[in-house]
């Protein structure tokens, strides 16, 4: 175990040298925890090979999985991409810096074992000051995966990844909670035609704008099978999900509330601790478990924020099977939907 060593900045005014030593680790092998506007990143030098092996070891991260990489400006793609495409400078026009990520062409100097042995690569050039800073001091492009021990849901606090990497990571930047709450929206542009890989904030809607019509991997509504492979390697595992079992409720609100209902009485005579996945709307119609507002139905964001922080919560307190409403899936719902399914393995009641 090392030390790991958390400093707190405060994101609208940073101290003049705060990142210095952050970065010098960064440029020396180590790793850094750091905020971004989606999910909290495990940051290590992406041209390193063995200080990326590091991150498979801190998150018990299947090598097979590749990482982003994480640029401060956009000088910074150059370098590690072999091309840029037409459809990738539109994207970029549009929405960088911003929660999207581009797989292009890798470059040479891209290490096989960070592209998890793929010829592209995953870029992001985020938003938030914190991430953009500290990469811009470090002076290399940062690996940067979700800073969550594989598998569990991402951490959107330096509490998260307190509780996870504690002991297996140089420094934790606590720069306060992620705005938007999910991962980056993952679209491949090395092709003619643009592939959605992973749904985000910014929308296939949006995208669309921007590009014309795109494709959806199939692997984003459907569950993984030896038909249904996704294309971001990382997609396939069961992911995000807290230790209990958790369970999707879908159908009219009177349907979901009256069969949630019924589902914690069963459960709780045999024994079993119940959480209740509930929203602002529906919140006091439940008459027993461990009842937590993910967030307001009349206000997607507010869910996307709070899905991961509640996740946690229900293993924080200990429940065996976490029963969970469902969203409208247009828009940034599309996101929502995908981490919850996850989450559930696809595990529907439907009544
Ligand atoms: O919002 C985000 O993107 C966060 C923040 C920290 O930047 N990072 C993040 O990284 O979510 P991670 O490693 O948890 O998810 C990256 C996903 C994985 O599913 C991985 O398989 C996929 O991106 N990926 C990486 N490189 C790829 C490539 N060349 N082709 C296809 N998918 C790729
Ligand atoms: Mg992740």
């Amino acid at each position: 175990m090392m030390e790991t060593k958390i400093i707190k900045v405060d994101r609208d005014n940073p101290e003049a040298g705060i990142f210095e030593e952050a970065a010098k680790i960064l440029r020396e092998g180590g790793l850094v925890a750091f905020p971004t506007e989606t999910v909290y990143g495990l940051g290590a030098n992406g041209l390193d090979a063995a200080a990326c092996k590091k991150i498979y070891e801190a998150k018990g991260r299947p090598s097979d999985n590749p990482l982003i990489l994480t640029i401060g400006d956009i000088s910074g793609l150059y370098p590690i991409v072999k091309c840029v495409t037409e459809n990738a400078k539109k994207i970029i026009d549009a929405f960088w810096p911003g929660p999207i990520t581009l797989v292009l062409p890798k470059a040479d100097c891209v290490p096989l074992e960070v592209t998890g042995g793929l010829d592209t690569v995953a870029v992001r050039f985020p938003s938030n000051i914190i991430a953009r800073e500290l990469i811009k001091e470090a002076g290399i492009p940062v690996a940067a995966p979700s800073a969550n021990s594989s598998g569990k849901p991402s951490p959107t606090r330096a509490s998260h990844v307190e509780f996870d990497l504690s002991g297996k990571i140089d420094m934790i930047i606590d720069g306060g909670p992620a705005d938007w709450g999910l991962e980056s929206t993952i679209l491949d542009v090395s092709g003619d035609k643009p592939v959605l890989l992973r749904p985000g904030a910014v929308t296939k809607e949006m995208i669309e704008e921007v590009v014309g019509e795109i494709d959806v991997d199939p692997a984003v509504y459907s569950k993984p099978s030896a038909d249904i492979v996704p294309k971001a390697p990382g997609m396939k595992y069961k992911h995000y999900s807290p230790a209990a079992k958790v369970i999707l409720v879908s159908g009219s609100r009177e349907n979901v509330i009256k069969t949630i209902n019924e589902k914690t009485a069963e459960d709780e005579a045999k024994g079993l601790k119940v959480g209740i996945m509930a929203t602002t709307q529906t919140k006091d119609s439940y008459v027993s478990g461990s009842v937590l507002v993910v967030g307001d139905r009349e206000k997607p964001e507010t869910i996307g924020a709070n899905l991961f922080k509640i996740l946690r919560k229900f293993d924080f307190i200990g429940t065996d099977v976490v029963y969970s409403e469902v969203f409208d899936e247009d828009g940034e719902g599309a996101a929502i939907m995908n981490r919850l399914n996850k989450a559930a393995g696809f595990n529907y009641i439907r009544c």
